[in-house]
């Protein structure tokens, strides 16, 4: 049998005291409970714990011994109490967040705000395509996951927070640069850059196409927006990418074209597990991500 967290309370204030008397008064407990405890507590380390000389109280060498294994203990527990205020009052600790790729051009920039109102907050930020994200929340790896289009098959707590248009980006010579109203049924004659299998872009663009009885010629597939839009440059194709992925776009080489039916109209939000109890940390920043995209 093991000792109970409350015989050893009982146990030190007795061996503090060097009293039973003032050890139940400690604990606002009658005299003969604190012995009958301390009693119990000997019989189960199978040694005296004190021993009585004229009526003054001695601890016995192993007595003393499991004083000293009583602070130790006690003394962590405090410093883990304190660890655990400080958690909550402070807001301190590591955030893990998860985010399709597409958030990598806002994510990263709503961080360093936000690193730099808490800065007893580390993070960590894994950016992966829409799959591979719903994986990561079916091994329940991450606090907050920001995507478009959450899965209705995990239970999960939803936030919108921000929209996601995707455009049809070209080369600015494309031919088809400066029309009005370009028919979808025009795409079925381009090369296209697509986004990788497993990429909620991809499922979006691919979902329009087979709406529209589109058949994109797929040249080249991509996993990287960045390196997408470096193709395109290049003259590869056209593609499908998130308007954001544009903003600050120093490179002129890159054009919206303005195809019916776009842009696809998608939003992204902030979601987390239902059951999952979310840390403090966790929840400074939904709070901070719905204020700032509001
Ligand atoms: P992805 O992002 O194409 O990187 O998978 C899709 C999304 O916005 O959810």
């Amino acid at each position: 049998m093991q000792p109970t967290l409350h015989q050893l309370k009982v146990f030190e204030a007795a061996a503090r005291h060097g009293s039973l008397t003032q050890a139940a008064e400690e604990f606002c407990l009658t005299q003969p409970t604190v012995s009958v405890s301390i009693k119990q507590l000997s019989k189960t380390v199978g040694l005296p714990l004190f021993e009585k000389i004229g009526k003054q109280l001695y601890l016995t060498e192993v007595g003393h011994q499991l004083l000293s294994t009583c602070q130790s203990i006690f003394g962590e527990l405090d410093q883990f109490e304190m660890l655990l205020s400080d958690l909550q009052v402070k807001a301190q600790g590591k955030l893990h967040l998860a985010a399709v790729t597409t958030c990598q051009y806002f994510v990263p920039r709503l961080l360093g705000n936000f690193c730099d109102q808490y800065p007893g907050i580390d993070i960590s930020l894994i950016i992966t395509n829409h799959q591979d994200l719903e994986k990561r929340m079916m091994e329940n790896r991450d606090d907050l996951y920001i995507l478009s289009h959450p899965p209705s098959y995990i239970d999960l707590k939803v936030q919108p927070v921000m929209k996601n248009p995707l455009v049809v980006v070209a080369h600015s010579t494309h031919p088809l640069v400066g029309q009005q109203e370009i028919s979808i049924s025009a795409l079925n004659q381009e090369r296209f850059i697509m986004r990788e299998l497993g990429s909620g872009t991809r499922y979006a663009v691919q979902s329009l196409f087979n709406k529209h009885k589109i058949k994109a010629k797929i040249k080249l597939e991509l996993s990287s927006n960045e390196a997408i839009k470096q193709a395109i440059s290049r003259g590869l194709g056209i593609s499908v990418l998130s308007r954001h992925s544009l903003n600050g776009q120093e490179n002129s080489d890159l054009t919206i074209l303005n195809v019916e039916h776009f842009p696809i109209d998608q939003q992204w939000s902030v979601a987390y597990l239902s059951g999952k109890h979310l840390s403090v940390v966790a929840e400074t920043f939904l709070k901070y991500l719905v204020a700032v995209s509001e």
